[in-house]
């Protein structure tokens, strides 16, 4: 199997979280005999420095040619005066949009060596297991007109979608929900928008292709306390852009923490890879970063774009192993406990040797 990875780390913690999934990757690549290939482009704030641009033509380039496109995060305090276009995260923005993916894929799962590590009580977190489906081009983050004109006082953004952007990324929910426990949330506000008032109509209508998926509206205030509540009653979670922005954020509770949350963006020409969890400025560089969440993350490459579902799940296995062990990041540490703190290195090389503990394994089985 041959893939072409674009890495592009960018800010804050992005370098030290990405390295380590990358070595998973090769670790993968090596067991099995695969050609993973990793070209690292420029992205976000250390791209501005650079060049100017948070998204240079190279990059964009770059991820155009590759199988697959691996984020860390962008976002550096440094640019937090210019203008939402000028400002790192514009050029994650601009290559969501140039790559086309429109779903973006963020499980939240809850680790049962983590049940102490959410503030949640490990009753209401047991077994959840959600799947976000966030629409990722529409909505107030692309919407026109928008602007901010400083001399009247007056700014603008536009919460905007068009039936077939709903369709699209609803056939994908429902696709998923077929293939897991068979129900679908849809988030809207629909008693308020008529974006919202759209986006339920048109759910309902593809949820009749899927007799067997049942299909259930939540709007997003009662949504945001529910995950919190009975998190263990969902599914697969369907939302407009920012709904899922920040109901994604919210769901980090129930595994504990943000920076164990991957995520993976289909349907474009090239899918795009991201842990959730931002830059994280404060402590970039002290090895305190949990690289869980981009490890989790290139266990979805394999699987979204190499049909490696075997090795997607062998990472998957190394990283619960690893927990159930009692090592973790400084996000996951339990007060109290007798876990094990590490830092981000070590964290990858634990992950790395469990894995390759769980390939050999597997491999003399074969040779039985
Ligand atoms: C995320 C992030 C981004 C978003 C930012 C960095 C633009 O919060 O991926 O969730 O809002 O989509
Ligand atoms: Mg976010």
């Amino acid at each position: 199997m041959r893939l072409k990875i674009a890495v592009l780390a960018g800010d804050g913690i992005g370098p030290e979280v990405t390295h380590e999934a990358t070595q998973i990757l090769r670790a993968v690549a090596e067991l099995g005999g695969h050609d993973f290939t990793f070209t690292s482009g420029l992205i976000g704030g250390v791209a501005i420095t650079a060049h100017d641009t948070p998204l240079p033509q190279a990059t964009l380039n770059l991820a155009l040619e590759s199988d697959a496109v691996l984020l860390g995060a962008v976002g550096d305090n440094k640019f937090n005066a210019l203008p939402p276009d000028k400002r790192p995260e514009s050029g994650l923005l601009q290559i969501r949009q140039a790559l086309g993916g429109f779903a973006n894929l963020r499980p939240s799962l809850a680790f049962k060596a983590l049940a102490t590590s959410s503030p949640l009580r490990p009753e209401v977190t047991a077994d959840v297991d959600i799947l976000f489906v966030r629409e990722l081009l529409g909505g107030l983050y692309f919407g026109q007109p928008r602007w901010w004109n400083k001399d009247t006082g007056e700014a603008i953004n536009t919460m905007r979608y068009t039936k077939s952007e709903v369709v699209r990324v609803a056939r994908v929910a429902f696709e998923l929900a077929s293939k897991r426990r068979k129900k679908v949330t849809s988030v809207d506000k629909a008693n308020v928008l008529e974006v919202s008032q759209l986006w339920r109509a048109t759910v309902t209508e593809v949820a009749k292709d899927y007799p067997d998926v049942t299909l259930e509206h939540q709007l997003v205030d009662s949504m945001a306390m529910h995950l919190m509540n009975i998190p263990r009653n969902f599914d697969v979670v369907l939302t407009e852009n920012l709904f899922g922005d920040i109901l994604s954020d919210e769901s980090g509770v129930i595994t504990g923490s943000l920076g164990m949350l991957p995520s993976a963006t289909i349907g474009g020409a090239v899918n795009l890879y991201e842990p959730v969890h931002g830059s994280a400025p404060d402590i970039a560089g002290t090895g305190k970063a949990n690289p869980l969440g981009a490890i989790l993350t290139a266990a979805m490459i394999l699987r979204h774009s190499a049909n490696l579902e075997t090795d997607a799940k062998a990472i998957e296995t190394a990283v619960h192993k690893v927990l159930d062990a009692g090592y973790r990041t400084p996000d996951i540490a339990q007060t109290g406990s007798t876990s094990q703190i590490v830092t981000t290195p070590q964290m990858g090389k634990l992950v790395h040797q469990a894995l390759v503990e769980s390939i050999d394994r597997r491999q003399s089985m074969h040779a039985v």
